[in-house]
């Protein structure tokens, strides 16, 4: 069995090859030959793992070497970032977690395995579990949003995906669950900052969705790049060991981030590469990304008593206990049979599918859907860039398969114009303003497509301004003089303010980085074959000085929740009174986002009635029964995300105002109603307090049932002993 394989492998392996075991080695190498020191490396049993090969004569050698001639015969395990998609690109994550559906993500990651096998790869570094609560950061693309517990399903479902239920079926990938941890909570929202966190914060909400992950069999765990209270995380002994190990009980390996073992020498936490493997070994980390500290020094430190063998053979019984679960020692091969049927329909149908759901409509002024003779101006700089449509972290799918929307428009026979106006979202040049202006006089309604290209968010992509970049709103405040309705459609990595330009569009519907397949889903939505599905995972902001912003905030002794605050934006500087009242709030923007968590249109409308509870007061063995009646009042068969949240009135430690607990995906046909029931129970209403209890107290809870974190019917009830 797998113990006893491991153990017995383990056994006839020399100090070296264990080491070599630990070294995950990067590369990006594009020759046509293998270079001689990287196959005798392998030869040597130096290597454990390589990272981003993309030859596939590289991949067969490579790993023919090491089964045929490295001393045991130990398989390589080849990585890669498949972060969204391999070939066929999915919706950005951010996007994905906007489907609120876990079957997308399921479902998406599936796909990417499969296609992702095929070249020989049995490891990607994803799901990224990151809480992510400031639009500013770059990586906000690739999370989960700023809620535990929708990330929590996700993580599960994306971990299920890639996995599938036998990791050693060669069509399923090792996943591995980043950056362990709080890597999103990086201050300013500026990719690699310092991250200060109390305790409670950390386990409440930036570890459940990594504790789901684990649950559910991940295989692997990345450390993050940040420091955790002064400690870098790939050095950090109380979250890989205490938090990890102890608690979560994994037993998979955890890899660090590239270089981030190295990079604890610039955190200024080692002082050189041979302390940073004593700091990183002693903290639990098992494989090493790209630096070589351990490589380089591990040997070293073992014999002069500064890390045991007995702590690396842990490392390395760990690494081969995942080799041995995706079955390498048995199939150690690329099956070449195995094409990954790359952009197969079923991929594409899927893509477009998970394109939709994540749609968010912001705003309709009954413009959307459109009439299929309506004259469409398609403007903007995202109308047809293959490329850019695909978001962040895309290595390999190609721009040659992207269906953008002047594609879809064109395939349709539409009647539309295209003029992009610029040549990139960041072209601040005017030259392309005539032929757009010109375009929208000759239609009825401008289709303006922008938001930021791929590059303008993701990893080291942060931004200071999250406003359409270039000279995308001065363009649209020129259309708006024409005085023709406007729907915007943004593709971006994050929520992009727009107190600019809101007020001179009619419709707004962002489409994330919606990946291969956005054109035609973006045609289907456009003319009402299917209706934007998406709900907000993450808050949107009305202004970058709002961030971070997050609907599941404290309350401070002084909450702000004043009316007039709530229409408030963006006043101009003489307008300004000295005090609104000494709450919490902002003088210029007031206190509550654009739109808030949970929001999102459909092409029809929904009413809530008959909230009911089974119980005023229950125990902590009951169960909570919660009624609500939801009908579909308007004039098409719709979709409702009913959403659920609870409020710890009084805590041992001060409570969110609102926590996302329970929801439901609701079709209803245009007067249809339907009764919708949610159970919760005290297990439910659990947290960690400041003694690291995790119970939940005994005391008044508030409940609501409704479309987002800012509406909904409430309800109380008492929590007894
Ligand atoms: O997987 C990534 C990680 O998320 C950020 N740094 C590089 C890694 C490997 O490409």
């Amino acid at each position: 069995d797998e113990d006893k394989f491991v153990s017995d492998l383990l056994a006839k392996m020399t100090l070296e090859e264990k080491i070599g075991q630990t070294n995950l080695r990067g590369t990006s190498s594009k020759t046509k030959e293998l270079p001689e020191a990287l196959k005798q490396a392998v030869k040597n049993g130096e290597i454990g793992a390589f990272l981003n090969i993309s030859n596939l004569d590289y991949v067969d050698e490579l790993q023919r070497i090491a089964v045929e001639e490295s001393p045991n015969g130990i398989p390589l395990i080849f990585s890669r970032d498949v972060i969204h998609g391999f070939k066929t690109i999915f919706p950005i994550p951010l996007g994905i977690a906007a489907s609120w559906d876990t079957e997308v993500a399921k479902k998406s990651s599936e796909i990417a395995a499969f296609e992702a096998s095929a070249m020989g790869i049995r490891w990607t570094f994803a799901p990224m579990l990151d809480i992510a609560r400031d639009s500013r950061w770059g990586r906000i693309a690739e999370s989960p949003g700023e809620d535990p517990y929708l990330a929590s399903l996700l993580g599960k479902a994306y971990v299920e995906g890639f996995q599938g239920d036998d990791l050693s079926r060669p069509t399923s990938i090792a996943a591995c669950a980043k950056h362990f941890m709080a890597y999103g909570a990086a201050i300013g929202g500026r990719d690699y900052n310092t991250v200060n966190m109390s305790e409670p914060l950390l386990r409440n909400v930036y570890l459940p969705p990594f504790k789901a992950a684990v649950d559910a069999g991940a295989a692997t765990i990345m450390s993050s790049f940040n420091e955790v209270n002064g400690i870098p995380a790939s050095g950090n002994e109380f979250i890989l060991k205490q938090v990890l190990r102890e608690e979560l009980n994994f037993d998979g390996f955890v890899v660090s981030d590239w270089d981030s073992t190295e990079e604890m020498i610039a955190h200024g936490f080692a002082s050189d590469k041979k302390h940073a493997a004593e700091l990183s070994a002693n903290a639990g980390m098992d494989m090493e990304m790209n630096s070589t500290c351990y490589a380089d020094h591990l040997k070293e430190l073992i014999s002069e008593g500064k890390f045991s063998e007995q702590e690396l053979n842990v490392f390395v019984k760990n690494i081969l206990r995942i080799k041995y679960r995706l079955g390498l020692f048995e199939n150690p091969h690329r099956d070449k049979s195995h094409s990954g049927n790359y952009y197969a329909e079923a991929h594409m149908d899927e893509a477009k599918k998970a394109a939709i759901k994540s749609a968010v409509l912001l705003k309709n002024e009954a413009v959307l859907p459109l009439d299929k003779n309506t004259k469409v101006a398609l403007i903007g700089p995202l109308a047809h860039a293959p490329h850019e449509q695909l978001g962040t972290w895309v290595f390999d799918g190609e721009k040659e398969h992207t269906i953008t929307p002047v594609d879809a428009f064109k395939t349709a026979h539409s009647n539309f114009k295209y003029a992009a106006g610029f040549t990139h979202s960041r072209d601040r040049s005017k030259n392309g303003y005539q032929e757009a202006i010109q375009a929208a006089k000759a239609s009825d309604v401008i289709l303006f497509v922008g938001g930021e290209e791929a590059i303008l968010s993701g990893e080291a992509h942060s931004r200071a301004h999250i406003n359409l970049p270039g000279g995308q709103e001065d363009l649209i405040l020129e259309l708006a003089k024409l005085g023709k309705p406007i729907v915007l459609v943004i593709m971006a990595g994050r929520p992009i303010t727009l107190t600019k330009i809101l007020d001179k569009t009619n419709a707004v519907l962002m489409a994330w980085h919606p990946g291969t397949m956005g054109g035609e889903a973006l045609y289907d939505m456009i003319y009402g074959l299917a209706e934007p599905e998406g709900r907000l995972p993450v808050s949107w902001p009305k202004t970058a000085g709002q961030l971070p912003y997050f609907y599941n905030h404290k309350n401070t002794g002084r909450p702000a929740n004043k009316e007039e605050y709530i229409e408030m934006d963006d006043i101009p500087i003489h307008a300004w009174q000295s005090s609104l009242g000494n709450d919490s709030h902002y003088l210029d923007v007031g206190f509550t986002p654009q739109y808030p968590f949970g929001y999102g249109l459909g092409y029809s409308e929904f009413v809530y009635d008959n909230m009911s509870i089974s119980k005023d007061t229950i125990g902590f063995n009951d169960t909570l029964h919660v009624k609500v009646t939801v009908t579909n009042t308007g004039k098409r068969p719709s979709k409702e995300i009913v959403q659920l949240y609870t409020q710890d009135v009084v805590g041992s430690i001060t409570r969110p105002v609102k926590e996302l607990k329970r929801f439901e995906h609701v079709n209803l046909n245009a007067g249809e109603s339907k009764e919708i029931s949610f159970s919760i129970s005290s297990k439910d209403l659990e947290f960690v307090n400041h003694k690291m209890v995790q119970a939940a107290e005994t005391g008044v809870f508030n409940i609501w049932v409704g479309e987002n974190a800012r509406a909904g019917m409430k309800a109380s009830f008492y929590l007894q002993d």
